[in-house]
């Protein structure tokens, strides 16, 4: 248990109505879900309070809907994933998750029954922290269990409010996510690397200074990685590169020397004239990147190269991939690096964790999802965890102990 944390274990939970805030928000089409990973991994918490025969109100947001109603947004697709993940059992939906509709969903609500309430976001008052909001979804029911970490670097009504409301402990997932963040962080084995892959150095900021700090080498990949290589000098041809970051890379580069952080940046990389299906490629060292054509992954010599500095540690920490993986054939660096941390980790040579949606779509694309010592749930909370950031959700679960 993660210190100074209450778990489910630590209340009394015996036939209680149960808020527990969770992540719904999972990838979706045609009005079905397409990865019930979020899901599958609420379920230590979902079974644990079924046989404390409590009534457990699902609360979660679901997209972005910036404070209205947008159908194509509503969590009643949820309800037949959620079902199906609790072995069909019946799943019950509240129109609203505050008002008449919640309250009336509520008492229809018998024990051990599971009510998932409308996407709380349809609310201003979720993302704004409205404390009269909270309140009115803490007077739904007696208890608050947070069991959303990938949501919790919000400071939402139901992330933080309720904490302050109600006798608030920590979901089973929840949990997990934070001891897992501290076994391998915290109490890393070193040597430690992370492999930072994406598209925009911007948005990685903040995660690469704080990586410089506690990583012993950092591999960069990915459209990324064109800034870095922009910055030393090279040509990339079109290649997608950030503008204006030429500064900030080698300040990033210098910081990273000064503090004894080895940065690996790709030697070769897969080119195309478009980012398609099946579009013609071929491989060309750093310093020949044509002028018409864009880098599409990195190359097999990178892959060496990476696989090799990544043989020398105990753990590694994945977040972005190294190529633009969903478009085939330029997934094959982040599939081979994938399976050989993957087999890194299955001999026993180092621990190894991902996390960043994209990350866990690229892992799934590599079938090794189930090889990694652990992978997280979280997208942007994960991040910002790595960006040593404190998550407002964990801070209020943490106060409310
Ligand atoms: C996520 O998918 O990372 C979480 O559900 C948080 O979503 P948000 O970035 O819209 O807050």
């Amino acid at each position: 248990m993660v210190a100074g944390l209450s778990s489910l274990d630590s209340i009394e939970l015996r036939e209680k109505t149960v808020l527990v805030r969770v992540d719904l928000n999972v990838p979706m089409q045609g009005g079905k879900v397409t990865d019930n990973t979020r899901i599958l991994r609420l379920l230590p918490t979902l079974e644990y309070l079924l046989k404390k025969n409590c009534r457990i109100i699902l609360l979660s947001h679901f997209d972005r809907p910036k404070g209205k109603f947008v159908p194509s947004m509503s969590l009643a697709p949820l309800v037949d994933a959620v079902s199906e993940v609790l072995g069909g059992k019946e799943v019950k939906f509240g129109v609203d998750c505050v008002g008449t509709a919640a309250r009336e969903a509520v008492n229809r609500l018998g024990k051990g029954e599971v009510l998932i309430l409308e996407n709380l976001r349809f609310h201003p008052q979720e993302e704004a922290g409205d404390e009269n909001f909270a309140r009115e979804l803490a007077s739904l029911g007696d208890i608050f269990i947070n069991d959303a970490f990938s949501a919790s670097h919000r400071a939402h009504a139901s992330i933080v409010g309720l904490a302050k409301l109600l006798p608030t402990v920590a979901g089973r997932l929840m949990e997990q996510e934070l001891e897992a963040l501290d076994t391998m962080f915290a109490k890393a084995q070193k040597p430690i690397a992370a492999i930072v892959g994406g598209s925009k150095v911007s948005t990685k900021l903040a995660l690469l200074e704080n990586l410089s700090k506690t990583m012993d080498k950092i591999l960069i990949g990915g459209a990324m990685a064109n800034v870095f290589l922009q910055a030393q000098g090279y040509s990339i041809g079109k290649s997608l590169c950030e503008s204006g970051m030429k500064k900030t890379a080698l300040s990033l580069l210098k910081n990273a020397e000064k503090n004894n952080c080895k940065i690996i940046l790709p030697v070769d990389l897969m080119v195309a004239k478009k980012f398609a299906l099946h579009a013609p490629n071929r491989v060309v060292p750093v310093d020949a990147i044509p002028d018409d054509l864009t880098a599409v992954d990195i190359g097999p010599e990178s892959v060496r190269l990476f696989v090799d500095e990544l043989r020398e540690c105990k753990t590694i920490v994945w977040n972005g991939p190294v190529g633009a993986f969903e478009t085939s054939p330029f997934d094959i660096s982040t599939v081979s690096i994938a399976r050989s941390i993957a087999a890194l980790t299955a001999s026993g040579k180092c621990k190894s964790i991902a996390g960043g949606g994209d990350t866990v779509s690229a892992l799934m694309h590599s079938g090794v999802m189930d090889s990694f010592s652990y992978f997280s749930t979280a997208g942007g909370a994960f991040l910002e965890w790595l960006e040593g950031k404190t998550l407002p959700g964990v801070v209020a679960l943490l106060k409310a102990a």
